[in-house]
């Protein structure tokens, strides 16, 4: 078999050549990390649901007109993507106060905000993403203004169309982390949206009880983190009724 070549090796994803030009294959890990991946821990069958619940939101971003990188889910825990030149942006989006914000700006976590906040954190794992402006981020060129001004209108309509769909499914979308891509079609560039939007980047609620149903459980070594993210792709319909939320060992999906 030929050896692929790896591309990008991150924290919990590697991306390897496509089978075109202009093409890269995504593949999901169980490796999950915290704190600039001073926590670390392999948490089996993760890396096969961020792949079919990022597969499907992704789908129905498109499927209301968000551009993304997204082509198709190759098998478990591989999606064949178009190559972007990644904007180094992680763009955080929050509909009700937690995490960093709850802790930096002192307002309670659960508190619903007054509106959507969006924030932007410069990617580098050396100086540990720090929180920037928009200023920082035209002055240095990491984004025109014109990029940044599609990635707020993207932002804007990706948030509605994700706070409605996990509500339909009994979840309250308390914030998530985003990034976007350059995508280049002969002379003409499109922002794409990129990576991945799965439990491991979004802070997922239960609506009645707030039941945390994303990766905060092992950053808050609350346990039960696969069967989480099993939840979460259960009532997207992505896995089937009938299983288990929870029970340990590695998860079938379809
Ligand atoms: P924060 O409250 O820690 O700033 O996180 C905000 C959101 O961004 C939350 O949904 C988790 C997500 N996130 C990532 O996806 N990657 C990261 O490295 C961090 C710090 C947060
Ligand atoms: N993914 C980041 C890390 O490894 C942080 C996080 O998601 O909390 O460190």
């Amino acid at each position: 078999m030929k050896r692929r070549r790896t591309i990008y090796e991150g924290k919990a994803k590697i991306l390897y050549e496509g089978p075109e030009p202009g093409t890269l294959i995504q593949y999901f890990k169980d490796d999950t990390t915290a704190f600039d991946a001073k926590k670390r821990a392999v948490i089996e069958g993760k890396g096969v649901l961020n792949n079919r619940i990022s597969e499907y939101l992704m789908t129905q971003l498109n499927a209301i007109g968000i551009p993304t990188h997204f082509v198709r889910r190759l098998n478990m825990r591989e999606q064949l993507i178009k190559e972007v030149e990644i904007i180094p942006l992680e763009v955080v989006v929050r509909n009700v106060a937690a995490g960093s914000l709850s802790t930096r700006l002192g307002i309670e976590e659960g508190q619903p905000l007054p509106r959507s906040i969006i924030e932007y954190y410069y990617k580098s794992d050396q100086l540990h993403d720090p929180w920037v402006s928009e200023e920082h981020i035209t002055a240095f060129g990491w984004a025109s203004p014109q990029d940044l001004d599609d990635v707020v209108n993207l932002t804007i309509r990706i948030n509605d169309f994700l706070s409605g769909l996990f509500l339909g499914a009994g979840i309250k979308l308390v914030d998530f982390k985003i990034e976007f891509g350059r995508l280049w079609e002969n002379d003409y560039m499109r922002i794409v949206l990129a990576d991945e939007i799965s439990p491991d980047s979004c802070r997922l609620w239960d609506l009645q009880t707030n039941e945390k149903l994303d990766k905060d459980r092992f950053r808050r070594d609350l346990g039960g983190v696969a069967e989480a993210y099993s939840e979460v792709a259960r009532r997207l319909g992505i896995l089937p009724e009938s299983t288990p939320p929870s029970g340990g060992g590695p998860v079938l999906v379809k």
